[in-house]
């Protein structure tokens, strides 16, 4: 299928990170397409990725997802790519009830429109919906300096998996729900970390950006938990990957739909902190010390490589941008918009 230019897109979360991004893509790739977002601007950031969508002519709703009422005076769309969430897992343990309402009641609610509007859906889910104790276990076999272990779908899904973790693999549930009851069409993609422009990092989510704007303004860091080694792994993926994806998942949705995929960066874009650190001296030409904190949250984990085998198999799509990419990317946006950064304090 090629892009319909009168197509119709909400993206849910459209002010944040990848929203945003995925937003701006569509937008600049099919410039007569409706691309409207709906964000309640909670997070700070959010705000300065408004700025970006008003300068890409995108309309921002300002609702907050647990408002099916708000919701359902929007106007009909032919897809919604459900980006809105607390993504930080951290969040779910000290902000439970808004993330519950936020990552499940919205799911819940989008899917009632999407009902209605006989819609699509494409979901961001996450790498975190799997296990935490068997992905401990996997982890005390693999040797650090060989990161030889891949997650696929079918690994186990088992609690504890975090609050965050729940609301995101009940919202899978859901959506197959009302697939099966309403034959809603969706795809769900299960993402490992992501990275790139436009992220505003925290502590306990989006730990590149973090990273490279703690050595820019030569601010303290800590390795947190697993003895404060900063041995703990992520496969990362870059946000142009991300876009690339979705591009291509709309385009083949009549072929290609009610699937889970696992997306991530892979083996070669596989990072420690340790390995992190060293890069962003080398290209910040900065040095900052790095604390520790050896006890570990009972929600994280210290190793996730995505295994890409399906998605690969169904698009012939794979990451193209290594971690170096990534970093470079983060890093120029970082310095260019200095002042807006800060503004906004990561
Ligand atoms: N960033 C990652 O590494 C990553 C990895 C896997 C999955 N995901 C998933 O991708 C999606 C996007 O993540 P992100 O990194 O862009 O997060 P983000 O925090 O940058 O963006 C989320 C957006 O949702 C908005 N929002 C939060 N609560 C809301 C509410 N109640 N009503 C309306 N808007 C609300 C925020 O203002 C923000 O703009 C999430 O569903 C997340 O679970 C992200």
């Amino acid at each position: 299928m090629i892009i319909d230019n009168d197509m119709k897109i909400l993206i849910t979360g459209g002010c944040g990170f990848i929203g945003s991004n995925i937003a701006i893509f569509l937008k600049n790739k099919f410039n007569k397409l409706t691309v409207h977002s709906l964000d309640n601007l909670s997070r700070n950031s959010s705000k300065i990725n408004l700025i970006r969508l008003k300068n890409n002519k995108i309309k921002n709703f300002k609702i907050n997802i647990s408002d099916k009422k708000q919701i359902n005076l929007l106007e009909k769309y032919d897809f919604v790519i459900d980006c809105c969430a607390e993504a930080a897992v951290e969040a779910s343990k000290y902000e439970s009830e808004r993330v519950f309402f936020t990552n499940l009641v919205g799911t819940f609610n989008i899917l009632e429109k999407v009902k209605k509007d006989k819609s699509k859906i494409i979901f961001l889910s996450t790498s975190r919906v799997y296990s935490i104790k068997n992905i401990l276990a996997k982890a005390k076999q693999i040797n650090k300096k060989n990161y030889n272990f891949k997650i696929n779908e079918n690994f186990s899904k088992k609690s504890p998996i975090s609050l965050y973790g729940f609301t995101k693999l009940s919202s899978e549930k859901l959506i197959q729900e009302y697939s099966y009851s309403d034959n809603i069409k969706y795809i769900i993609n299960r993402f490992g970390v992501v990275s790139g422009p436009w992220q505003f990092g925290k502590q306990d989510q989006g730990f590149v950006s973090l990273w490279l704007w703690r050595f820019i303004n030569k601010k303290k860091l800590k390795y947190i938990g697993f003895e404060g080694l900063g041995n703990q792994v992520r496969d990362v993926i870059h946000v142009k990957d991300v876009c690339d994806l979705i591009l291509e998942q709309i385009k083949n949705f009549k072929k290609i739909n009610n699937q889970i995929f696992n997306v991530g960066g892979g083996l070669n874009n596989a990072i420690s902190l340790k390995e992190l650190t060293k890069k962003a001296k080398e290209i910040t030409g900065y040095n900052i010390d790095i604390g520790k904190i050896k006890k570990t949250s009972n929600y994280d984990i210290p190793y996730f490589v995505t295994d890409n085998k399906k998605i690969y198999s169904f698009y012939k799509w794979r990451v193209k941008r290594n971690l170096d990419n990534i970093i470079k990317d983060t890093f120029e946006v970082l310095i260019k918009y200095k002042k807006l950064f800060k503004k906004h304090e990561l």
